[in-house]
């Protein structure tokens, strides 16, 4: 088994071969059974997301988005196919290599939330740092400064279940942050967010992108998240239908309703 400071010298050789893709999807499948039902969630997705680049997903309900997402996040398997994350095959990874792989170097904003109900704040923030290792002191300041930049330092003792969904929201992308990831994939960020704090969090998200090189792939319907895409790519019932520019988006913003 690799070490996790062989993983991450593998990780770091392979940033600075600065290959252009941080996450390639060959030709992926996701076949759901649910009893005798089988949805086909995905019927071959294939995109290579640049290094850096600000990515926007769209699609009708149920077409296949999150799916996508938990493929490329390595969070659930695809039933064929292939997902690189910097040039790993995350399959060829053990539960351990692609648990570390997930903590360190992916943030991941679920749909859903999923916060830990029992949990403040700030321990929701500071979890993932406690996993990659981080001293208690440490992690604290560290996500003390992350949920002052989501606007929340104030609310840092507060459980979720005590703040509006704009506010698990931000929590959210707050946690995310926590181990400086170089793949933010968030599905929906803005959609529990008044038009300030959607706009705020897009700022942040461009920030992130341009001041740091994070890579920044969301699903999302948000105008002004489109607007400051690289690139959009949209999803029709389990394949990537066409990629395209913000600037293609005036004679199509009647399909983002
Ligand atoms: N765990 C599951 N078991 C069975 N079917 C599932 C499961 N998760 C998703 N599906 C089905 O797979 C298809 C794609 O779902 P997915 O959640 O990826 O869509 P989506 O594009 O994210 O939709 P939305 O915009 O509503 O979030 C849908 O038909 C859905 O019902
Ligand atoms: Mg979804």
């Amino acid at each position: 088994m690799i070490t996790p400071a062989q993983l991450e010298a593998l990780f770091d050789l392979r940033d600075a071969d600065d290959s252009d893709y941080v996450i390639r999807a060959v030709d992926v499948r996701k076949i759901y059974r649910t009893g005798e039902v089988e949805t086909h969630a995905l019927r071959g997705a294939t995109l290579d997301i640049h290094r850096g680049e600000y990515l926007s997903i769209m699609g009708p309900s149920g077409s296949g988005k999150t799916t996508f997402f938990n493929a490329i996040g390595g969070l659930s398997k695809p039933t064929t196919g292939k997902v690189y994350i910097d040039q790993v095959d995350i399959a060829q990874l053990d539960p351990y290599e692609l648990a570390w792989l997930r903590c360190r170097k992916v943030g991941y904003i679920f749909q859903a939330f999923n916060l830990i109900q029992v949990m403040s704040c700030l321990e929701n923030v500071t979890l993932p740092m406690a996993f990659a290792g981080m001293s208690g002191e440490d992690a604290r300041d560290k996500g003390m400064e992350i949920l002052s930049l989501v606007g929340l330092a104030e609310r840092a003792l507060h459980k979720p279940a005590e703040m509006s969904g704009g506010q698990q929201q931000r929590v959210a992308i707050a946690r995310a942050l926590a181990n400086s990831p170089s793949i933010i994939l968030a599905d929906e960020p803005t959609a529990n967010l008044d038009l300030h704090t959607g706009e705020e969090i897009i700022d942040l998200f461009d920030r992130l992108k341009a001041e740091l090189g994070v890579t920044i792939v969301t699903a999302t319907h948000d105008l002004k998240m489109l607007k400051k895409s690289d690139r959009i790519v949209w999803i029709e019932d389990g394949l990537i239908a066409r990629v395209s520019t913000p600037d293609a988006l005036d004679i199509r913003v009647e399909e983002i309703h």
